[in-house]
């Protein structure tokens, strides 16, 4: 078997710790970096944290790069309420022990991925786009080092979580977002109206501690806090774990269902700025150009990540 060569951007965040995790764990995957963007929480702590989940792992080998500390054009909103101060309270995690490099994310990015030509990297933005628009601006060529993009963000009919029209990830950055989806790669979005429907249930989470290892316990730990949130925001008995189902959607697409649109970000309107409009009926006759993924097995995903953190 020939692991999928993947590149994690990312903004840690509880779920994107998560589907870091998993990510390392799965044998079919070889994760060739993590570059890290302002988002949940302010850069020096995404990256602290992305650095922090690495050495959970014992994985420090793997390349990691701090990019962006704000959005192209935005100010930068961050999710604190969700993900705590730290952006990863609720567990006790290691320091990190190996020195951060000094390259920009964008500029290893550019370098890597110009370089991928004959063995072409799929992207996986779990955070704002910055570093990915910034990257394409800068050097167009890297298309052809981009196998697809995968991406969580976005909201096809499910509605906003942080407005009443956009998803997070979009919403910090629809700029880079916008150029992202004008940019003709091979897209696919795990929007909302996937992740709402695997909801995280506390047997779950608490099984996860009873896996007996570390990292087990400390995402038990770290999910316990991050759903309490949701619980309350929602109402419901659990928390969607949004950036996992990217990792997951990789290893088994058979657990997903989805349709190939148009989508468009929308980045004129103070009302419904970051919008990811989608037209699901082709209604308006432009090219699709992103697979949305709104359907997921979710007791088959809950399975997976559990069995893959069980691994580490
Ligand atoms: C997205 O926003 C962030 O808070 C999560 O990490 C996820 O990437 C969900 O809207
Ligand atoms: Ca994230």
């Amino acid at each position: 078997m020939t692991a999928r060569s993947i590149i994690i951007d990312t903004d840690p965040g509880h779920d994107d710790a998560v589907a870091i995790l998993v990510a390392l764990a799965s044998p079919e995957l070889a994760v060739r970096g993590i570059t890290t963007v302002a988002g949940n929480v302010p850069l020096a702590l995404t990256t602290r944290n992305a650095r922090r989940v690495l050495a959970l792992a014992g994985r420090e080998d793997v390349p990691l790069f701090a990019g962006c500390g704000r959005p192209l054009l935005r100010p930068l909103v961050t999710a604190e309420a969700v993900h705590g101060q730290t952006g990863l309270d609720g567990a006790e995690l290691p320091e990190p022990t190996v020195p951060l490099s000094d390259r920009h994310a964008v500029d290893w990015l550019v370098d890597t991925l110009l370089a991928a030509r004959d063995d072409p990297v799929t992207l996986c933005p779990l955070g704002p786009l910055t570093n990915i628009a910034m990257a394409l601006v800068r050097e167009p060529r890297i298309a052809d080092g981009i196998a697809q993009v995968v991406l969580m963000g976005g909201a096809a009919f499910a509605g906003g979580n942080t407005t009443p029209a956009a998803e997070f990830n979009i919403y910090v950055d629809p700029h880079a977002a916008d150029i992202v989806f004008r940019s003709g790669l091979p897209l696919t979005m795990l929007p909302l109206d996937c992740t709402h429907k695997a909801l995280m249930q506390a047997d779950w989470i608490e099984g996860l501690g009873r896996l007996g290892t570390r990292v087990g316990q400390a995402v038990s730990a770290l999910l316990r806090f991050y759903q309490r949130y949701d619980v309350a925001k929602y109402g419901s008995s659990g928390g969607p774990l949004h950036d996992p189902t990217v990792i997951a959607y990789l290893l088994q697409p058979q657990l997903f269902a989805g349709k190939t649109c148009n989508v468009r970000v929308e980045v004129g309107s103070p009302l419904t700025l970051g919008m990811t409009v989608t037209d699901w009926w082709g209604v308006t006759g432009e090219p699709a150009n992103c697979t949305v993924i709104t359907e997921v097995d979710a007791a088959g995903f809950f399975a997976l990540v559990a069995d893959r953190l069980g691994r580490l």
